[in-house]
């Protein structure tokens, strides 16, 4: 089984066609049974592609990469909790962004695609440049005007072309629809493919502790994509028999923009409707996630929960993380704040494995 499915018709679409979502207008999931041997896995190099035979794509395509994934998982120890974190900070792009990247755009080369449009909080428009330079295609970034000068410089240093878009970020995700209409959307949050790349978060993990899944995984939400690639690498790894139980998820939002912790504690199926306040976690400032129904449904079947962290515990965390030799973006401390103040509930087992992500790297938003 290997073709696109419409999360809203049903209708299927071939695995090769040029699309980005249903002629219905849903959201598109890749429907995918993959077989892996982890003996022939360990014979590969150190990169996300060692999955090969699990990522689905166009038939011949040949993988776009700069060199990503299999980051290591480092135990870390903040404020007496113990946990280990999923280095995504050093990817070649600085941030987990770049296991999408790779794999969407090696997708649209085999398409044939030569101009990607996307839409970005900054990061995921570095990494869809920078493969995009990598695969020779032009790419469209648009930015909201507030994101950090250091991701203007690095989106502009791959040759992309910078829209700055004055407004919200929805404002920015509107102009980019628009200018899909006549493009290929290599969008994170509509593109089926960039999941096929986050997924191979969840693969290493469970490499990387003997094939053993972990029993918490603590990840933050703006669109999900980390989440989401998780919860589909997971679940992959469970029915191909490689792992036993699936791990818990937990996702963490900035209090001052949490329509998924809103619709968790209001028990709905869709992201409650909310006003954001100004949160340094730019990143996740996401205030109606596209997947919102699709992220919801993961957390509920892993038996998770989701969170909110504040600000302070933010600003903390990412200090924290820094006297540990971890620089990261104020982003990439939401879901090590998030696990501590789990931990810190008492509702983990005091024996638990935990494995969070730190998911950008501070250089990229470095201020004085
Ligand atoms: C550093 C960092 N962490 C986490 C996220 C959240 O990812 P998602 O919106 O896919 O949930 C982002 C998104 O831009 C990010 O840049
Ligand atoms: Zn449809």
């Amino acid at each position: 089984m290997l073709h696109l499915v419409c999360s809203v018709c049903g209708e299927t679409h071939p695995i090769d066609a040029p699309i980005w979502r249903c002629p219905c207008g849903g959201l598109l999931d890749v429907a995918h049974t993959p077989k892996l041997d982890p003996a022939e896995v360990a014979k590969r190099p150190a990169t996300l592609w060692r999955y090969r035979e699990a990522i689905a794509l166009a038939r011949n395509a040949m993988a776009i990469t700069l060199g990503e994934g299999f980051t290591p998982l480092l135990p870390i120890e903040l404020e007496g909790v113990r946990f280990l974190a999923k280095l995504e900070q050093i990817a070649p792009t600085g941030s987990f962004k770049d296991r999408g990247a790779s794999v969407l755009i090696t997708q649209a080369t085999a398409l044939g695609i030569d101009l990607v449009v996307e839409d970005s909080s900054g990061n995921a428009g570095s990494a869809i440049a920078a493969y995009g330079a990598r695969a020779g295609i032009a790419s469209h970034i648009y930015v909201p005007s507030s994101t950090s000068q250091a991701k203007l410089a690095q989106i502009a240093a791959y040759g992309a072309t910078l829209h700055r878009i004055p407004g919200t970020r929805q404002d920015t995700a509107d102009a980019a629809l628009e200018a899909a209409e006549a493009a290929y959307y290599a969008s994170h949050v509509w593109n089926p493919f960039f999941l096929q790349g986050t997924k191979t978060w969840a693969y290493e993990v469970c490499e990387q502790l003997a094939w053993h899944a972990p029993d918490v995984v603590v990840l933050p939400i703006g669109n999900g994509t980390l989440l989401l690639g998780a919860a589909l690498g997971f679940a992959e790894l469970q029915e191909m028999g490689l792992i036993g139980n699936a791990p818990r998820l937990i996702g963490v939002q900035a209090a001052s923009c949490a329509p998924l912790v809103e619709a968790y504690r209001q028990g709905m199926d869709e992201p409650a409707p909310v006003t954001p306040a100004p949160t340094q976690a730019k990143g996740i400032a996401i205030a109606a996630p596209r997947r919102g129904r699709q992220i919801l449904e993961a957390v509920h079947r892993s038996r998770g929960t989701l969170l909110v962290v504040s600000e302070d515990e933010i600003a903390a965390t990412q200090h924290a993380l820094g006297r540990q030799g971890l620089y990261v973006e104020a982003t990439a401390a939401v879901a090590p704040a998030g696990l501590l103040r789990l931990r810190q509930s008492g509702v983990l087992r005091r024996d638990a494995t935990l494995v969070t992500a730190l998911t950008g790297h501070g250089l990229k938003a470095a201020t004085g």
